[in-house]
């Protein structure tokens, strides 16, 4: 008899898998018959998404400190060893930083870039020998919608960001030889731990969540890019507004958010 619909036989490797958005995409790729290797710091927490995926016994847990990079290469080895190739590499571990620059610490400061830039470069070269002998390789970066409009409160959060799709911008076309396609996906505000868990030394008021987006919808799109690779998809029209308005007319656009953030920010005089 023939199978209704052939298990999806692509090997997946998706950082910031012990929750949030990477948990969700873990468990639909799990279900759309991926092999997923499941990457994060917690492995009790990468233990329980696993034990929750159809299928357990396929996938891997890979526990790693991205900010490692002898760790991180160790991990790429990992994956390589129980996959042998990767068809979609999903880099999505990241964290904020809820803090003014006047009370932001140099510590935080270098793990945000350690976290949400440097492992992601560091882990495109490891990747990279295994994405070459992938099926159609995919490199999927989940950034931000303030990776193209700075923001006050988070500006070295969004500057991460903004960096991040620097990244993809340039590795597009620097492995447009290797046929790896690399798309973005800036990211509005999703229902995660994100917010209660980045550092926000005082309290600063996050956003409001109330009509965040859930991170199985974010999911969603990650597998479509998967199935059908773009440069760029942005989950708010609203955003890409306001960043394009932002470089033809940067004082309306520090109005409007200043007008959208709420929060007892100013907008700019001089
Ligand atoms: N939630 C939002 O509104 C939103 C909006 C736009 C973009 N994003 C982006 O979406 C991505 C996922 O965030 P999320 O909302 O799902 O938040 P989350 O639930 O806090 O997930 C962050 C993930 O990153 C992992 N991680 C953090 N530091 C790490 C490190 N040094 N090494 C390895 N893994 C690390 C965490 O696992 P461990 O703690 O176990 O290491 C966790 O699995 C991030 O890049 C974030 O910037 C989120």
């Amino acid at each position: 008899m023939v199978p209704a619909q052939a298990p999806s036989q692509r090997r997946a490797l998706v950082t910031g898998a012990s929750s949030g958005i990477g948990e969700a995409t873990a468990g639909l790729l799990a279900q759309e018959g991926y092999r997923v290797a499941l990457l994060a710091r917690r492995e009790s927490e990468l233990e329980r998404v696993r034990a929750s995926l159809a299928h357990p016994e396929r996938h891997v847990c890979v526990p790693c400190d991205l900010r490692d990079s002898a760790a991180l290469i160790r991990a790429a080895a990992v994956v390589g060893e129980r996959f042998g190739a990767l068809d979609l590499l999903v880099q999505n571990a990241g964290h904020g930083y809820l803090a003014r620059v006047e009370e932001s610490r140099s510590d935080v400061l270098r793990s945000l870039v350690e976290t949400n830039v440097v492992a992601v470069l560091d882990l495109a070269r490891e990747s990279l020998p295994l994405l070459r002998r992938g099926e159609r390789p995919v490199m999927v970066l989940v950034s931000s919608i303030v990776a193209r409009r700075g923001i006050p409160g988070q500006v070295a959060y969004a500057a991460s960001k903004a960096a991040l799709n620097s990244i993809g911008e340039g590795l597009r076309i620097e492995w447009a030889s290797e046929s790896v396609a690399v798309s973005l996906l800036d990211v509005g505000l999703t229902r995660t731990p994100f917010f209660a868990t980045q550092p926000n030394p005082s309290g600063l008021p996050g956003p409001d969540v109330s009509g965040a987006e859930s991170p199985e919808r974010v999911a969603a799109k990650i597998l479509a890019l998967d199935r059908r690779p773009q440069p760029e998809r942005w989950m708010s029209w609203k955003w890409r507004a306001l960043s394009l308005v932002g470089l033809i007319a940067p004082r309306l656009s520090d109005r409007l958010l200043v007008r959208r953030m709420g929060g007892g920010w100013r907008t700019p005089e001089r």
